[in-house]
């Protein structure tokens, strides 16, 4: 084989981020990268509140298609996705960014949760996702790549992550069979695993600066990860490049899960 002349891009694909709640979530920086590669991005937020913070994001992207989407809300994950459906006729890159366990639950024991915060819990973390990949499925007509968000805390006991890695654990699960499902149609599905990031989500975890300075300290790379770093790592995966990978967790965090 030649050298290739051209280099790989997103140039005319179309992307759907879920997830961006300010300038320091994970989603922005998967966004980011993507609009980088040449995507066309379509935005959701979870609601008016959120709106305001997520809107000049949105600008910047130059997000044609911007909605709120609470994936609580029953019909509105469909009416976004027929939206997508009517707008672009096509959808290429999903990324699924959100998690959400009640104080009460996250907080406890898993042996004390109680059923309304595991159903909660797995609903927005893990069942979301699974409904998103229906969705998308049919319009990811010349194949695509879906991506969600999990944490090293699905295989090893990570204090405070508790019942949440409970249901990254199942979200994981998740991949591999829809990577295995939706694959013959050349849609690739992987979990995205950073090591910890100082966001809004994480600031409901206990003692969240002590997990930061360990990380730091323990990955062989001695460096926390950035938004950019995982959003570059997800670009990349969502080029033609990568086209035989998949059902993968790929972990960003400097190196971290290899460390005993
Ligand atoms: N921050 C970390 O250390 C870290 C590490 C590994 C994985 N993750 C995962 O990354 C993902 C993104 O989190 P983040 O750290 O960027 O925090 P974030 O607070 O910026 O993003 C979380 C998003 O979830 C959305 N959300 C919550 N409930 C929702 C609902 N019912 N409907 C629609 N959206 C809803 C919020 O609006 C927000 O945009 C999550 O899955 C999280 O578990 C985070």
């Amino acid at each position: 084989m030649s050298i290739p002349r051209v280099l790989p891009h997103l140039e005319g694909r179309k992307a759907h981020v879920v997830g961006i709640a300010n300038d320091q979530s994970i989603a922005w920086g998967c966004a980011k990268w993507l609009r980088a590669l040449g995507a066309d991005i379509a935005v959701t937020y979870l609601n008016e509140k959120a709106k305001k913070f997520v809107q000049p994001l949105a600008d910047e992207l130059d997000a044609k298609i911007f909605l709120p989407m609470n994936v609580s809300e029953p019909g509105q994950m469909e009416a976004v996705f027929e939206h997508i459906g009517k707008e672009w006729g096509q959808l290429d890159v999903l990324v699924h960014s959100i998690a959400f366990s009640p104080k009460e639950a996250l907080c406890g024991r898993v042996v004390d949760v109680a059923r309304e915060g595991f159903a909660s819990t797995m609903d927005v973390s893990c069942w979301s996702f699974i409904r998103m990949a229906h969705l998308a499925e049919p319009l990811m007509k010349k194949g695509g790549t879906m991506f969600t968000m999990t944490y090293y805390g699905s295989q090893m006991v990570v204090k405070n992550y508790n019942i949440m890695g409970v249901a990254k654990a199942a979200l994981e699960s998740a991949v591999r069979y829809i990577a295995a499902e939706l694959g013959p149609k050349g849609i690739r599905v992987h979990a995205i695993s950073p090591g910890p990031l100082a966001t809004r989500a994480a600031s409901g975890i206990p003692e969240f600066d002590e997990l930061l300075a360990k990380a730091q300290e323990a990955a062989p790379a001695r460096a926390l990860v950035s938004i950019d770093d995982v959003g570059a790592a997800t670009a990349f995966l969502a080029l033609d490049a990568a086209k035989l990978i998949t059902g993968e967790t790929m972990y960003i965090d400097g190196g971290y899960h290899i460390i005993d």
